[in-house]
């Protein structure tokens, strides 16, 4: 995008807001010869894409967005206001800028902020859209590596690019644009802390074998569904690293922490399924901090591999869903044909859609059908009320 393009937007964005709601295919029908006209409609469906993971910057007209993969990758405005609520220091270094995204939000917590973008088109647009948004942020187009290598910045940001040439979406940290795996000495040396945020379908696992000095990990959910892990760098980190879930949107955030330490393990207990049931949110799900959580709560597991978890006295505020047990079933039981549920199968061998397809069954806010097997190896249906 050129700076003529920047300021034509700019100054046209009474069209963008007038038409914001409308269908862009069909604006380009109407309109899509006048050049100009195409760049307007051109951000009113990046707008539109954008609308619920960026909400203010939806509202903001003074802000200009480039179509494509920058609104796709970067972070939400949920994600980011709960990492600058983390993640505070003097000079804070991001040298994956991208839309911008991450180096505004977490701006907030610093004296001072360093935005780095190589992609020039993206750059431009970006840094338009943080000058008007905050004086305190310098951005320079350059390669973010060879700015980190002589930065004073005592904390970094790493958002790595995750697609490669054939546009397939990466999940290894080694797959990604910087490779963080072949600059680690760089990554903690003054002092410095580095987060670096990864895809949620990598395994933290086998990052946690590669990556060398990590303090913490976090994992970021909203409403259920995994959006974020977050590495957290400081040097000569030797000591158990500490696990943080949050999972946002659900009211009050739901926060769990745990140490993953090769030496500590949960001798959790098992039984079948008692008066109440419990399925962990997917932070910590993603987290395997599953059984930490219910050794704490005192509650006991289904089976090794079901992830449900049962008691006979309500758990209240549980970080998760809790269900009320109202009967337990055979699967496919004829009774449930029809049936009115929402369907969760863990450690079953079919899927929650071909049970519902197979039972004919419609949805339900709160009435539950849960496919799982036992501590006794038996498959099982549980009909159950969420609370
Ligand atoms: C996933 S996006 C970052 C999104 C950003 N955190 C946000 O919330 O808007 C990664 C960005 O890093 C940039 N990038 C990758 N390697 C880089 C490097 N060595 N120097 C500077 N930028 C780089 C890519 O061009 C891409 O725009």
């Amino acid at each position: 995008m050129t700076q003529n393009e920047i300021d034509f937007i700019c100054k046209n964005n009474s069209f963008i807001k007038e038409l914001i709601s409308q269908d862009p295919v069909k604006l380009l029908f109407k309109h899509g010869k006048d050049e100009g006209k195409k760049l307007l409609i051109g951000q009113i469906a990046s707008r539109q894409r954008i609308k619920k993971k960026l909400p203010s910057w939806y509202d903001n007209y003074n802000l200009i967005f480039l179509p494509g993969l920058s609104l796709e990758q970067s972070s939400s405005e949920d994600t980011a206001t709960l990492k600058a609520k983390l993640i505070s220091g003097k000079h804070l270094l991001d040298i994956t800028g991208g839309l911008g995204v991450d180096s505004y939000f977490l701006s907030h917590n610093f004296e001072q902020t360093t935005y780095v973008e190589q992609n020039p088109e993206l750059f431009k647009v970006a840094s338009h859209n943080l000058s008007s948004l905050s004086k305190r942020i310098r951005t320079v187009c350059d390669d973010g590596l060879d700015i980190l290598k002589s930065s004073d910045a005592d904390v970094v940001y790493i958002d790595p690019y995750r697609r490669d040439s054939s546009n397939q979406k990466m999940v290894s940290l080694a797959d990604c644009e910087p490779n963080v795996l072949d600059i680690q000495p760089l990554l903690t040396q003054r002092k410095r802390i580095t987060y670096i945020k990864a895809s949620p379908m990598l395994s933290i696992h086998s990052t946690l074998e590669e990556l060398q000095d990590v303090s913490e990990v976090w994992i970021i959910s909203n409403r259920n569904e995994c959006k974020e892990v977050i590495f957290k760098l400081q040097e000569n980190q030797d000591s158990a690293v500490k696990v943080r879930t949050f999972n946002l949107g659900l009211g009050e955030t739901e926060e769990f922490e745990f140490e993953l330490s090769p030496n500590v393990k949960t001798d959790i207990s098992f039984s079948e399924p008692l008066t109440y049931l419990y399925e962990p949110n997917a932070s910590i799900l993603k987290s395997g901090g599953q059984d930490f959580l219910a050794k704490k709560l005192a509650l006991n597991k289904l089976h090794p591999n079901s992830n449900f978890f049962t008691s006979s006295e309500k758990v209240d505020d549980f970080q998760g869903k809790s269900f009320e047990i109202i009967e337990v079933l055979t699967p496919f039981h004829p009774s449930l044909k029809k049936g009115r549920f929402n369907v969760i199968s863990r450690n079953f061998p079919k899927k929650a859609n071909e049970i519902e397809k197979k039972l004919k069954l419609l949805s339900h806010k709160e009435d539950y059908l849960l496919a799982t097997k036992t501590i006794g190896e038996k498959h099982i249906f549980i009909k159950a009320k969420l609370l």
